[in-house]
């Protein structure tokens, strides 16, 4: 990375209003890394910090209008119960609101939809959701009870590379063991704190003429400085199909990325194309089961490929 990079990155953060409870974060990760570890030294438990999510970017200070990413969380949260299945501890980084593990086979409004009143003083289960709602609750408590899910919410910009910046330290010290999984969707531009508005921007001043910064890409950062070891997929995301392979061909070498996972926006619970050095693999979702992801076989080929790392580190 050239200087002009890093003094644009370390713009960024300087120019960051300060994330908040920034200490009970570090405390909760050192814990989480350290749980199966009783003695306080680091096993050999691979850990994933999987994003997930659209982060927005705020157009004044006291928020009330923002830009959005669009994602549903859907890819971050399916992930992540594969990932616990296969053993890892998942830093599970999420947009507020989003879709979250073990939860997607339960309605939109959970608490309304599942439950129903027994009488004046009870309320139980509807017989139509019980098992989606004892499967929920049994996977859930059980992962994090097992010290395998830590979840952590953003909601801008500002807050997630932050955080991803925190989780990069504290998951450092595991070397190859750990992961990035970068499924969020994050801002390209953005509104510099000190030059944003304090106050709501009135519409009666006519229309609105905004200049907005270009977000610097963490990824070369992360990847080479933060946690120079850990094994890195990063994401590309495009609707024009025709520029998706080249895209992300240009990432894994730009950001020298171990694996770019391709996907357009219409078919991305289909289909993804693992994106190496070595070459690409097409993901499909296995059709002959109706409730069967594509993350499944995904996971399965980035754990074999994180395997392979960890034995081999200069891969
Ligand atoms: O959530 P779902 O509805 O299930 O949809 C899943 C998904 C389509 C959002 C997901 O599969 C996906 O592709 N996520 C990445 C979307 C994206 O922002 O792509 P991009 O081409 O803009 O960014 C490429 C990579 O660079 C990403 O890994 C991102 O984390 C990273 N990035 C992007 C911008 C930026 N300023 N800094 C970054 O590090």
């Amino acid at each position: 990375m050239d200087s002009a990079a890093f003094h644009e990155i370390d713009s960024f953060f300087e120019s960051a209003p300060p994330l908040k409870d920034s200490a009970k974060i570090t405390d909760k990760l050192n814990q989480f890394i350290q749980f199966d570890s009783p003695s306080g030294e680091v096993k050999g438990r691979r850990v994933v910090c999987v994003t997930s999510g659209g982060t927005t970017v705020p157009l004044e200070q006291r928020c009330v209008r923002y830009i959005d990413n669009f994602s549903s969380g859907n890819r971050g949260a399916a992930s992540t119960e594969y990932f616990i299945k296969a053993g890892y501890k998942v830093i599970f980084l999420y947009r507020r609101g989003t879709c979250q593990p073990y939860c997607r086979s339960l309605p939109e409004d959970p608490l309304l939809e599942c439950f129903e009143l027994a009488d004046d003083f009870n309320f139980q289960v509807r017989e139509s959701h019980s098992e989606a709602v004892k499967g929920a609750i049994r996977d859930h408590h059980a992962a994090v009870a097992d010290g395998l899910l830590l979840k952590l919410p953003f909601a801008t910009i500002f807050e997630y590379l932050q955080m991803l910046k925190i989780i990069a330290s504290a998951i450092r010290t595991l070397g190859p063991h750990a992961m990035f999984y970068l499924a969020a969707a994050v801002s390209d531009f953005y509104v510099p704190w000190k030059s944003m508005v304090e106050h709501k921007i009135q519409s009666a001043s006519g229309p609105l003429d905004m200049r907005l910064m270009q977000v610097p890409k963490m990824l070369s950062v992360l990847r080479t400085e933060w946690t120079p070891k850990a094994f890195c997929i990063s994401f590309k995301l495009e609707t024009d199909s025709k520029i998706l392979l080249e895209k992300a061909i240009m990432a894994l070498k730009k950001y020298k990325m171990h694996a770019v996972v391709a996907n357009e926006l219409l078919t991305r619970k289909e289909v993804v194309t693992v994106v190496t050095d070595n070459g690409n693999i097409s993901v499909h979702r296995d059709k002959t089961w109706a409730g069967s992801d594509v993350e499944d076989p995904l996971i399965e080929l980035l754990v074999n490929r994180h395997s392979t790392h960890i034995k081999d580190p200069s891969t």
